[in-house]
């Protein structure tokens, strides 16, 4: 294949064999979303760039490096969404659903960031992501780490540690700003450039340095929780107890900060150490200051996402067993009458057993042909339809997985046979 048609080096394929696992955590999210009475929004991929530039902030990794910008032919400037939430909010701006509401919105779909692709992290990539709006207190902050505690449990990840932080009120992260600023400014020298652009525009972003010389400064810094204002600590403290109280176990992280600038007090992240260097599984926090910095009301946010691709290598990391996708039933029908007796068996077991998984021989071929398809297809059983059955009203049903003898079943006895067989799933 010419390299033009190759995929795009970080943009996977999902391929059928993959398919039924990213189905399987679709389904028990949407489960358990909706057993929190949360309601599921679908936002367009593409947006305008501002909205991104202004609420994940301009001084960021993705903002500065990681977005696919471009020119549409109108010359607007278009941004591939790097995150859900920034769309989550400018819909619900857009349709009125903050003002004066309490909305509980999930999403899921694809997110696409310019970084370094490697193990769990790529360029295109998708989040199931929640977010709710208008609750001040921190018992949704609470509610929405159960959530994905539940979530992750409910998936068979057990390798994951909660890490929480606060990062304070806006005020109290201006001023600690200021107090991180003057610390590296006395470290100039040995900052990288990044790192020294950033002492004036954000020096909040310094902490995402992954210089090794940076890091170090990093690890001896002032950090947030001693800076923190009184209502912030408050929120916090009562989080803490409102998740030991639910059996939450986590671990302050004074150094937690995030790389997105729009959060202010609660921060979290689920945490594993099987991933390699991408350690993070599902991640947020509050953002109480992002719906008014977008043009609404001052209105309290919380949220997280969780990347599907991380959530996905944990289960196969962990054994947990992909659902059984393969079908039930291989139709094998030999001859010109058999071939259009098939198509209308076949048609009437659909229309009786909606659970069915029939895969029915097209294309015709000899009987041997269609028995080795039969095999590769993974099915239980094969039909099995020929001269001698057309003329008996009957069908073979051959067992492809056990050494039994086939047996001939009436055509009309034959959904009886396969509940026998397969019980009241196909119903
Ligand atoms: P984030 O931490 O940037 O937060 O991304 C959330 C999750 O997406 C990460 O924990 C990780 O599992 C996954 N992820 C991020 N980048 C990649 C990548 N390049 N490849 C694979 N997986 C990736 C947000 O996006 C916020 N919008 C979360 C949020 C919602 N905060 C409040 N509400």
């Amino acid at each position: 294949m010419s390299d033009s048609l190759q995929s795009i080096r970080g943009m996977n394929d999902i391929l059928p064999s993959q398919t039924p696992r990213w189905q399987a955590v679709e389904a028990i999210a949407r489960r358990i979303f909706e057993a929190y009475g949360y309601e599921e929004i679908r936002m367009p991929l593409l947006e305008n760039t501002a909205l991104f530039s202004r609420a994940i902030g301009e001084v960021t990794d993705i903002v500065e490096k990681e977005m696919y910008t471009f020119l549409d032919r109108n010359g607007d400037s278009l941004t591939l969404r790097p995150e859900g939430t920034a769309g989550c909010v400018r819909a619900g701006l857009s349709h009125g659903l903050l003002h004066n509401q309490t909305p509980r919105l999930w999403y899921s779909g694809a997110m696409f960031r310019h970084e370094r692709p490697q193990k769990g992290r790529y360029r295109q990539f998708h989040q199931i992501g929640a977010e709710a709006f208008g609750m001040v207190g921190p018992d949704i902050d609470a509610e929405m780490i159960l959530l994905s505690a539940r979530l992750l449990k409910a998936l068979g990840i057990g390798a994951v540690r909660l890490q929480l932080n606060s990062l304070g009120t806006q005020a109290a992260r201006t001023a600690f700003r200021e107090v991180l600023a003057d610390y590296f400014r006395q470290h100039e020298s040995v900052l990288d450039e990044d790192s020294r652009r950033r002492l004036d525009s954000n020096p909040l972003r310094i902490l995402d340095s992954k210089h090794p010389v940076v890091q170090d400064l990093i690890a001896a810094a002032p950090v947030l929780p001693d800076h923190l204002d009184e209502e912030s600590r408050e929120h916090f403290g009562r989080l803490c107890e409102l998740l030991t109280v639910a059996g939450i176990e986590f671990t302050l992280n004074p150094r937690l900060v995030r790389g997105l600038d729009y959060y202010s007090r609660t921060v979290f992240e689920w945490t594993t150490d099987r991933l390699g260097a991408q350690d993070a599984v599902c991640s947020g926090g509050r953002y109480d200051g992002l719906v008014e910095m977008l043009g609404g009301r001052p209105t309290p946010a919380v949220g997280w996402a969780l990347g599907m691709e991380r959530v996905v290598a944990l289960m196969e990391d962990a054994g947990v067993a992909a659902p059984d996708t393969a079908p039930h039933v291989f139709f094998v029908a030999a001859g010109e009458e058999a071939g259009a007796q098939s198509v209308r068996i076949a048609e009437y077991l659909r229309n009786r057993l909606p659970g069915l998984r029939l895969l029915l021989n097209c294309g015709g071929g000899s009987l041997k042909s269609q028995m080795k398809r039969a095999d590769r297809s993974g099915a239980s059983v094969a039909l099995i339809l020929g001269d001698h059955e057309c003329n008996e009203s009957t069908l073979a049903l051959k067992a492809l997985r056990e050494d039994v003898a086939q047996e001939a079943v009436k055509q009309d006895s034959i959904v009886d046979a396969l509940l026998a067989r397969f019980g009241e799933a196909l119903l």
